[in-house]
């Protein structure tokens, strides 16, 4: 839990006997360099449960005896979710589609898509990606810190910045409404469109209403694990007849998910550093006087929860919860639901600067880590997002450094 990643680091030193020598051991990172561990004030009953979902999200690791399977992405959530972290383009998952020219139906979704499952546990068979496929996606997995902010955010907020934008005319941000699969009870003040769809806020693509939902898809999509809340394998729809592995489904029970739904919860938000640096200082007014606030907005506040730790709380995570067009660059030509293959949700900029210690020591940034700093993930901004790296652009080099380094203290 606490420091897990340089725990670990340091177990690799002492394995190596590397220990011995003091100048070989890091400085241990200050409470608000780490990224994992629960927020604080939690009770005693929510601490266990907080537990149960750390070890079940951390340290689980499937085998086709436990659920694994039969086709697969990874045996663990912490494989791709390093250390509650940014993850590695190294385990990126592969989406496919076919579409025609401005349709917006999937066409392979009976051919195992959206989701490429590339590994199957012995004795099945695992997908590839079908020749006729227009539109394969990579996405490099998301930090997980802080989503129980991200939400409690009120559905009328994130309706309500659709219409600012659209008022104030700089940015034009969408919701996706999302089709919700039956297990899935919305809460009371989630708001719902005339064809019975919800906004949906997690993914890339806003695709999941909640992180229950989320958490589901993973269980299944990623690893073949069955729940009491999706009780059917993912199936490799290119055989003739479909293969079930025989573990008995459902493969984990709902506690396991509520557990994991808990601890992703109350997982901390990312604590911003080195704010009374004057770089920073200068740093965080340019970002916003060059408009980058319009999408990255720094402040949002939850509503009431069942959770008092985020019920009623402003924080700082620097997204508008909303789908906008990035422009050809970052086109994937992958279709799925409502959203375009050029529409990214924004992405929240806090714990930017701690990337680099869950993706191996450098930034792997934007939906399919092809930035390999802050400022190639800026320079890749188009569409609604282009006067404003103009803008960037148009600054000095003090200027520019000045806002990279405000970011990397988020
Ligand atoms: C193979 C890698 C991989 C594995 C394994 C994996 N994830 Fe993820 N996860 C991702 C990627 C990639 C995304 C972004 C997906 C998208 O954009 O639709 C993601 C998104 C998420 C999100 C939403 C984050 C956000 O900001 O929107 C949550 C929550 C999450 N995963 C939890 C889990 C849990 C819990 C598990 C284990 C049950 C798990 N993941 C297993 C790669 C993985
Ligand atoms: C129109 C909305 C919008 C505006 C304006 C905008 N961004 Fe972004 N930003 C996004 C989206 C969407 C992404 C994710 C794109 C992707 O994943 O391909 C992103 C990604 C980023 C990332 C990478 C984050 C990560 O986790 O990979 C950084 C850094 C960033 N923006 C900084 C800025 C800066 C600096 C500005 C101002 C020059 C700015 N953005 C303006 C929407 C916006």
């Amino acid at each position: 839990m606490q420091g897990r990643i340089w725990q670990h680091f340091l177990n690799i030193l002492l394995l190596s006997g590397l220990a011995a020598c003091q100048s070989f051991l890091p400085d241990l990172p200050e409470e608000n360099e780490l990224l994992d561990g629960p927020e604080e004030g939690l009770s005693t009953e929510e601490q266990g449960i907080f537990l149960a979902g750390d070890i079940a999200f951390n340290d689980e690791i499937f085998t086709p005896a436990t659920g694994l399977g039969p086709i697969f992405v990874a045996s663990s959530c912490a494989s791709c979710h390093v250390g509650d972290g940014k993850g590695h383009p190294t385990n990126a998952l592969t989406r496919f589609s076919q579409t025609a020219s401005n349709e917006i139906v999937n066409r392979l979704l009976d051919k195992g898509g959206p989701q490429l499952q590339h590994r199957s546990i012995p004795g099945f068979t695992a997908e590839q990606i079908p020749p006729e496929a227009n539109g394969v996606s990579k996405v490099v997995a998301p930090a997980v810190t802080g989503l129980g902010f991200l939400a409690a955010i009120p559905d009328q907020t994130i309706l309500d910045l659709v219409v600012q934008q659209r008022d104030e005319g700089i940015v034009s941000g969408e919701v996706q409404w999302v089709d919700v699969p039956g297990y899935l009870k919305p809460e009371p003040w989630q708001i719902t469109n005339s064809e019975a769809q919800y906004i949906g806020r997690f993914g890339k693509k806003s695709a999941a209403i909640s992180i229950l939902q989320q958490v589901v898809g993973a269980y299944k999509q990623d690893m073949g694990v069955t729940t009491d809340f999706d009780t059917e394998d993912p199936i490799n729809f290119s055989l003739s007849a479909n293969q079930i592995d025989p573990t008995i489904d459902p493969e984990i029970p709902a506690s396991t998910v509520n557990g994991v739904v808990f601890y992703i919860r109350t997982l901390k938000r990312p604590l911003p550093r080195n704010q009374d640096e004057p770089s920073v200082i200068a740093g965080k007014s340019l970002f916003s006087q060059i408009q980058c606030s319009s999408c990255h907005l720094p402040v949002l506040k939850t509503g009431l929860s069942d959770i008092s730790i985020l019920s009623e709380q402003e924080f700082y995570p620097y997204t508008d919860m909303l789908l906008h067009d990035m422009g050809p660059e970052l086109d994937d030509g992958h279709v799925d639901g409502n959203e375009l293959s050029f529409e990214w949700r924004t992405p929240p900029l806090w714990g930017l600067g701690l990337a680099p210690d869950s993706q191996g020591g450098q930034f792997f940034l934007m939906h399919d880590g092809r930035a390999t700093s802050i400022e190639e993930a800026i320079l890749l901004h188009g569409g609604e997002s282009e006067s404003m790296k103009e803008s960037f652009e148009a600054l000095d080099r003090d200027k520019k450094n000045q806002i990279i380094e405000f970011l990397e203290s988020l």
